[in-house]
């Protein structure tokens, strides 16, 4: 049976566990080649090796453009032009406004925003020799709506969010289509407990419409349409997969 990416070419970061490794994982088995970029280099490598011939790990610092070209060279040298990004690589910074330092702010904007901006630069030139291509950017909910306590995540994720609006523009002609999704709480180890343990039973789970968090594929779902031709008239749009979270305050009186 065909798969939905046979012969895509994707670079998927933060793929060495939760979300981007759901998402290699689905990508491979949907027929696409993919290339981890992380900057974990032992669990990155391994889930690569576990994902066998159609699998490479690079190390890869979303933060530092010099990785980005090394490992576009890399994914073109071992499986052809790029065909998909997802730029998922991301860290939360949690303290509220009154105690968020520069220096936290500046590194949330440094992975979560320039992350994004780098990669997003650095397939251009191969995704228009492919012949186009599909740039997944992973927002948040809180790219949408303010966060307690979240601010330099917030402020990183709205403007990774703007800044897809904007890559839909410039890199249209090129047929590249870039989208961003923005998913509400996943259990990954983001959210986890130090011992791994989910964090279903939040108390903001409880206001959700479906109480608890999203499971990586149920995001890996939505991030393969979007890097599938399926979403071929998608581009500059927002894809919200939060349980219903941005629903309204309506989910705090739904009992
Ligand atoms: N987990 C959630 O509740 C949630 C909700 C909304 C959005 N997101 C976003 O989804 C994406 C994936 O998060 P996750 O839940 O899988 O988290 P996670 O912490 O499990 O995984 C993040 C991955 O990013 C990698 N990473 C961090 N800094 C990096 C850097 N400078 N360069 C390369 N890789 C780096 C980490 O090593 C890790 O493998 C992130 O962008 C995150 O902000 C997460």
């Amino acid at each position: 049976m065909a798969g939905r990416l046979d012969g895509k070419v994707a670079i998927v970061t933060g793929g060495a566990q939760g979300q981007g490794e759901a998402e290699a994982r689905r990508f491979v088995a949907e027929g696409a080649s993919v290339v981890i970029g992380d900057i974990s280099d032992e669990q990155g490598a391994s889930v690569a090796a576990s994902l066998g011939d159609a699998a490479r790990f690079v190390h890869l610092d979303v933060t530092d453009a010099s990785q980005w070209a090394a490992a576009v060279k890399l994914a073109e040298g071992e499986f052809g032009p790029v065909s998909v990004l997802v730029n998922n690589a991301g860290v939360l910074v949690f303290a509220p406004l009154q105690q968020l330092t520069e220096a936290d702010l500046r590194k949330s904007l440094d992975v979560n925003l320039m992350g994004t901006f780098h990669g997003m630069q650095a397939v251009y030139k191969s995704m228009k020799a492919a012949g186009g291509g599909s740039i997944v950017n992973i927002s948040s909910f809180g790219g949408m709506t303010g966060l307690p306590a979240l601010g330099a995540y917030v402020a990183a994720k709205f403007a990774v969010r703007g800044l897809t609006k904007t890559a839909a523009i410039d890199f249209a002609r090129a047929n590249i289509r870039v989208n961003s999704v923005h998913p509400g709480g996943v259990d990954t180890p983001m959210t986890q407990a130090p011992d791994g343990t989910s964090t279903d039973d939040a108390p903001f789970n409880l206001t959700l419409p479906i109480k608890r968090h999203a499971r990586p594929d149920e995001i890996a779902n939505m991030v393969l349409f979007l890097a599938s031709d399926e979403s071929s008239y998608c581009t500059g749009s927002e894809f919200v997969v939060d349980g219903g979270g941005l629903c309204g305050l309506h989910n705090l009186m739904s009992g």
